[in-house]
């Protein structure tokens, strides 16, 4: 059975390296723990699902106003959220071998490494400290942050004065996060840089409860939207609080290694409001215009991972079959996620009158539907393979025929089946499609 489930991880780690989603960080220098780089593809792949997040979130609707915060912020900003004292996790590390593992991944008192006997527990920080300025002093030091949210609480107020929101209404943004994660495991499932899409939706005190089923639907229908496997999501009520959450539901995950977090939503009371409030001397309050009553209001969030995403949406979609009495291997991602929505062959490439022809109609196509690719690497059987493995739904093939009627052969994806279809009907055939 293990080696069923680490197969299944390897195959999409295999996959997504030598399609050119994902290349472990730093490569040629033997790499660097728990940092991925995303390449040609996967580099689309995750920007269409911010974009699909961010349209539904934020664009699509008149209640969420997007920020953009620095990565760097004040020291301060940390100690009043109670990461600097609380963003811990118990640590225990070998006595022989030296290896560290967080204490609630090991049973026993022995290293799973070498055998050796652990330490007790001590407390880590996972922030990533950094000096900010030429000289190094006390209050130089900040952190990289390990989370978008407090981005997004210090502007609170300059959001207020600036566009005026009425309750309820929420800021979001989309941005990187560090951790100095002890095991950073499982592909990109645990880094220590990833992004995170979080939304701060501020609610009045009494309506929290509401919004946050109301957030939790929102959140399913979306997972829904980009086409994770619906069947491997499961809800799953949070018993040990963090520090700040009154109420916690995670969305979990089936992957290969377990059932795991995907997305978190949290009911955060007014604890970062109030605390900045207290730290910074400015009031972080709402001042309700119409009866003039002062409050902090409180804070519904939900958070996402973008690196978690593309996992699930990986193992979502991954699929062999046999066509053709063929073993292959696809991704069979909606056509919005898909990177490449339509790849463009001429079916031979050492015939000109095919080339010449097979770039007139990819340039006709790429002005319509920019997730178009030209490919004339290796034969057409290789060509469908790679497309298939990159998850693009529809092949165009430029032969013989078109030269002489002017129609061209789409293949489809998930079936392998061919259609032929007029030149000039093409465009619209492939949008109605992937619409
Ligand atoms: N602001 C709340 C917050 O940061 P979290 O549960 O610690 O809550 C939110 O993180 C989401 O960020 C997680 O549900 C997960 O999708 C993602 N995430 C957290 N740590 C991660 C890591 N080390 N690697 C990849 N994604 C991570």
């Amino acid at each position: 059975m293990k080696t069923e489930i680490n197969n299944k991880l390897q195959d999409i780690v295999s996959l997504a390296k030598r399609r050119g989603f994902i290349f472990p960080g730093s490569e040629i220098y033997g790499g660097l723990g728990g940092t991925f780089d995303y390449g040609p593809m996967g580099v689309i792949l995750k920007n269409n699902v911010k974009q699909s997040w961010w349209q539904k979130f934020v664009a699509g609707r008149t209640d969420m106003f997007g920020i953009d915060a620095a990565i760097l912020m004040n020291a301060k900003v940390w100690q009043a959220s109670g990461h600097a004292e609380g963003f811990n996790d118990p640590l225990v590390e070998c006595k022989k071998c030296h290896h560290r593992f967080r204490a609630d991944h090991v049973s026993g008192d022995k290293c799973p490494d070498c055998g050796g006997e652990l330490t007790e527990p001590r407390q880590f920080n996972m922030m990533f400290g950094t000096e900010v300025g030429p000289v190094v002093d006390s209050s130089s030091k900040t952190y990289l942050r390990p989370e978008t949210a407090q981005g997004m609480f210090v502007n609170f107020k300059n959001v207020i004065d600036t566009m005026h929101p009425k309750l309820p209404f929420g800021l979001a943004q989309i941005g990187k996060a560090f951790r100095n994660e002890i095991t950073p495991k499982d592909f990109i499932f645990r880094s220590r840089e990833f992004e995170q899409m979080e939304i701060e939706y501020f609610v009045r005190p009494e309506d929290w409860e509401k919004n946050f089923l109301y957030w939790k639907d929102e959140m399913l229908e979306w997972m829904m939207e980009i086409g994770l496997d619906m069947n491997s999501v499961y809800e799953k009520e949070v018993v040990d609080l963090a520090h700040y959450s009154k109420r916690t539901v995670d969305f979990e995950f089936d992957y290969p290694f377990g059932r795991q977090e995907l997305y978190g939503l949290a009911y955060r009371p007014d604890f970062d409001l109030k605390n900045h409030s207290r730290a910074s001397g400015v009031s972080l309050e709402y001042l309700d215009s119409e009866t003039n009553e002062k409050f902090y209001p409180h804070c519904i969030e939900p958070s996402f991972g973008v690196d978690r995403t593309v996992l699930a949406l990986l193992i979502s979609n991954y699929a062999e079959d046999d066509l053709g009495g063929e073993k292959r291997i696809f991704l069979k991602f909606k056509p919005s996620i898909a990177p490449v929505k339509v790849a463009v062959f001429p079916l031979l490439k050492n015939k000109p009158d095919l080339v010449t022809k097979a770039k007139e109609v990819f340039a006709a196509v790429k002005s319509e539907i920019p997730a178009a690719l030209f490919d004339d690497n290796g034969n057409i059987g290789k060509r469908y393979r790679r497309q298939d493995e990159i998850g693009t739904p529809f092949c165009v093939t430029i032969d013989f025929d078109t030269l002489t009627d002017d129609t061209v052969t789409v293949r489809d994806r998930d079936t392998g089946k061919q259609e032929r279809v007029k030149a000039a009907d093409l465009i619209s055939y492939i949008k109605e499609k992937i619409s």
